[in-house]
C-alpha cells in the first residue's frame, strides 16, 4: 500500500491505472468504511481510499478541532484490507488558497440536515468534485448511512456530466442498531446504550408503514415524542420520497425515514430506506 500526499505523486502513480475506485473519507475508519473499501475493490483494478477531514463542510462552532484524527491506525486498516492507494492530503494541498469557487446546489440541499447545517452540502460537493478531479476515479463508494450526501452527489455528478459512476454501500451498523459513525466515539457508556433509540424509532416508524400505516406527520410526531421522553433533542424526523427527498405521499412506494437527534452535545444521522411492494 502506498500513503501519498500530494497530488502530482498521486497523478504519476495512477497514469497507468486501467480502472481507479475511490473511496472518500474523513478517516478514524471503522467497519462501515471498510465496507465500502470492499465494494470498491470489486469494481475496478486500483482501489483509492482518501482521508481528509474537510474544514468547509463544519460551521465555525461544529466539531472540525476536535473531530477524531487516527492516521496510523486508519492505514494499519486499510493496508490489512489491501488497498492499493491512501491519498492524505494537507490542509494546503487541498486548498492552496482559499476556495472561492464552490457549487450552487438545488433546494434539496437546504432540507433536512442542510437546514440545520446551512453550506454542509455545498462544502461536501465541493471537496468531493475536488477529489473526483484529482483523482479521475470510473467509480466512487459512499454510504446510504448518510442518506442525503449520497443522492446530492448521484444530482451533482449526473447534472455536472462528471465521468464517475456512484455505487452506495448499505449502512453497517452495531449490534443494537446504532450505525457505526466517527461521531459515536464521542458517546460515553450512558449515552451509548442509548444512541440505538434514534434507529430503533426510526425503524418502527418503518415497520407501521409497511403494514399499512400512511399518517406520516403523525408517525414522525409519535417518534419525536417518544425521543424527546428519552431525553434526545430531535432536529427532525422525516418520511420522504427516496429519490428527491421530498416529503412522502400515500402513493409513493420508495422511501426513506431520515432522523437526526442530539444526545447531549453529540448529534447523530441515520435512515431507514423502504420499498413497499
Ligand atoms: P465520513 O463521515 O468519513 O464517511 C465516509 C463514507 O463512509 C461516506 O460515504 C459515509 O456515508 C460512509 N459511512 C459512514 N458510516 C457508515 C456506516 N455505518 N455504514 C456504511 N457507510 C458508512 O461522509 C464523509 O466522510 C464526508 O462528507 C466526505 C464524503 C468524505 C466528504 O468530505
Amino acid at each position: 500500500m502506498e500513503i501519498i500526499t500530494d497530488i502530482a505523486s498521486l497523478r504519476v502513480r495512477l497514469q497507468d491505472e486501467a480502472s481507479i475506485a475511490l473511496v472518500p473519507t474523513m478517516g478514524n475508519l471503522h467497519a462501515g468504511h471498510l465496507s465500502l473499501v470492499r465494494i470498491a475493490q470489486q469494481h475496478a483494478a486500483c482501489t483509492v481510499v482518501s482521508i481528509f477531514v474537510n474544514r468547509l463542510q463544519f460551521a465555525p462552532h461544529e466539531d472540525y478541532d476536535r473531530y477524531p484524527r487516527t492516521q496510523e491506525n486508519d492505514c494499519r486498516f486499510l493496508e490489512e484490507y489491501g488497498v492499493d492507494i491512501v491519498f492524505i492530503p494537507g490542509e494546503k494541498t487541498l486548498f492552496p488558497v482559499p476556495q472561492e469557487f464552490q457549487l450552487l446546489l438545488p433546494p434539496v440541499a437546504d432540507t433536512l440536515e442542510g437546514a440545520c447545517r446551512p453550506g454542509f452540502f455545498r462544502g461536501v460537493t465541493t471537496v468531493v468534485l475536488k477529489l473526483f478531479n484529482i483523482v479521475q476515479p470510473q467509480v466512487a463508494i459512499f454510504g446510504e448511512k448518510d442518506y442525503q450526501q449520497l443522492q446530492i452527489i448521484r444530482r451533482m455528478v449526473a447534472q455536472l456530466n462528471l465521468p464517475v459512476e456512484i455505487i452506495a454501500g448499505q449502512t453497517i451498523r452495531a449490534e443494537d442498531g446504532l450505525a457505526l459513525s466517527s461521531r459515536n466515539n464521542y458517546l460515553d457508556n450512558i449515552q451509548r446504550q442509548k444512541a440505538s433509540e434514534l434507529a430503533c424509532n426510526l425503524k418502527k416508524i418503518g415497520e407501521s408503514i409497511a403494514s399499512g400505516e400512511r399518517n406520516f406527520p403523525s408517525l414522525e410526531w409519535s417518534a419525536i415524542e417518544r425521543l424527546n421522553m428519552h431525553g434526545w433533542k430531535v432536529d427532525y424526523i422525516s418520511v420522504r420520497q427516496n429519490r428527491t427527498l421530498l416529503p412522502a405521499t400515500a402513493c409513493d412506494s420508495g422511501l426513506v425515514i431520515l432522523g437526526a437527534a442530539w444526545l447531549d452535545q453529540i448529534r447523530l444521522i441515520d435512515n431507514f430506506p423502504l420499498v413497499l411492494s
